[in-house]
């Protein structure tokens, strides 16, 4: 055999792979995954019988226009269907606004720590990330944001709640900060757990997209509507970007089950409310009962709550796989816990309990 091999992008070298949350063990006592902010619900009422119709001619190719789910997006939102985009999870559109916007020289800005796919997928395009950190309070900085954006910045994300704090930016920072950030730049709020949104001051993004050309807003069916397993998310934005989109995007690729599946979740809005309105009764049960404990927790408005842990994150983690939870341990930063079934949810504060006696 050759000893050459195919020249690869450098851009690749050092990317750091997505890190997966952890299966729940199959042996051990009972397990519980609550390490990737999953909805621990099934699905929907009628969407397993709208895949079941769907899944006998998969034989077939899906509908690359989404056409029925745009259509029902695009009257749910209020929005033109020239301004929506589908893609393989919303992970797979932010991707594709990558592709639409960045290259090598190149900046794209976003809150450290922060979703774990903005370094990827900004590494990938060739581009350079910018990095702000939090704050103290673990929120975004956007003072700090605004201030980063130079000549060459072409995207900013704002994760809102974000993954992993669960903390929110509101509705006059945001404004500030989108009056302070050139029209060229593409600014990306990413929504991803806007159901789980609790305090009114936290802005829609939907409603500020229709005023600015630039912004453009990432949502999933992933989280609170418990599609994770199908990836199916959109975005909504202004021609020129939904275009961009509709380029990068893979052809077919979201499969017709996870298009029909996605509308009947959307048809199944009543039932959706009721358990997302469960698992932020859990949120509270759970952040209350940790401060109560001694932790300090940042307010999540997310399916999650976030434990700055330091140098114990990873003994942390460890004793709560031994009670019968998987968390999402950050090494040397902290653990992000998704707020899952109630029993699970019991294990974790038992563990944090027995965690915070030993410190
Ligand atoms: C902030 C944020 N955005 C986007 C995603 C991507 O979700 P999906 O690709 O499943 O839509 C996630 C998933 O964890 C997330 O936390």
């Amino acid at each position: 055999m050759s000893e050459t091999s195919p020249k690869l992008r450098a851009e690749l070298e050092g990317i750091p792979t997505y890190k997966p949350g952890r299966p729940a063990a199959a042996d051990g006592p009972v397990a519980y995954k609550l390490s990737s902010n999953e909805n621990p619900y099934p699905p929907l009422p009628g969407v397993l019988e709208a895949v079941a119709a769907t899944a006998a001619s998969f034989n077939r190719y899906p509908d690359m226009a989404c056409t029925g789910l745009m259509n029902e997006l695009a009257e749910r939102f209020g929005v033109p269907v020239s301004h929506l985009a589908t893609g393989t999870g919303s992970v797979g559109v932010a991707q594709q606004l990558l592709q639409a916007t960045a290259g090598p020289g190149d900046e794209v800005i976003y809150a450290w720590r922060s979703f774990e796919a903005y370094p990827i997928i900004t590494q990938i395009s060739g581009a350079t990330s910018v990095r702000v950190p939090l704050t103290p309070g673990e929120a975004h900085d956007l003072d700090a944001m605004a201030d980063a954006v130079t000549d060459r910045t072409r995207l900013i994300f704002v994760c809102n709640p974000n993954n992993p704090t669960g903390t929110v930016v509101r509705r006059a920072e945001l404004e500030r900060f989108l009056d302070r950030v050139p029209g060229e730049v593409l600014v990306v709020l990413d929504e991803a757990y806007r159901e789980f949104i609790r305090d009114p001051r936290v802005p829609d993004g939907v409603e500020l997209y229709r005023e600015r050309p630039n912004v453009a807003v990432l949502r999933t069916f992933s989280k609170a509507y418990g599609l994770a397993g199908l990836r199916v998310g959109f975005a909504i934005a202004h021609e020129p970007v939904a275009a961009a989109l509709r380029k990068t995007a893979v052809p077919f690729g979201v499969s017709q089950i996870a298009q029909d599946a996605a509308v009947a979740s959307l048809r199944a809005e009543d039932a959706l409310l009721g358990r997302v309105g469960s698992l932020v009764g859990e949120r509270t049960r759970v952040v209350d009962g940790l401060r109560a404990q001694g932790w300090t927790v940042p307010e999540s408005q997310a399916n999650f709550v976030w434990l700055r842990l330091g140098e114990r994150t990873g003994a942390f983690a460890e004793a709560c796989q031994r009670a019968g939870v998987v968390v999402r341990p950050f090494a040397g930063e902290g653990v992000r816990v998704t707020v899952g079934e109630g029993e699970a949810n019991d294990i974790l504060l038992k563990v944090a309990e027995g965690f915070r006696k030993e410190l």
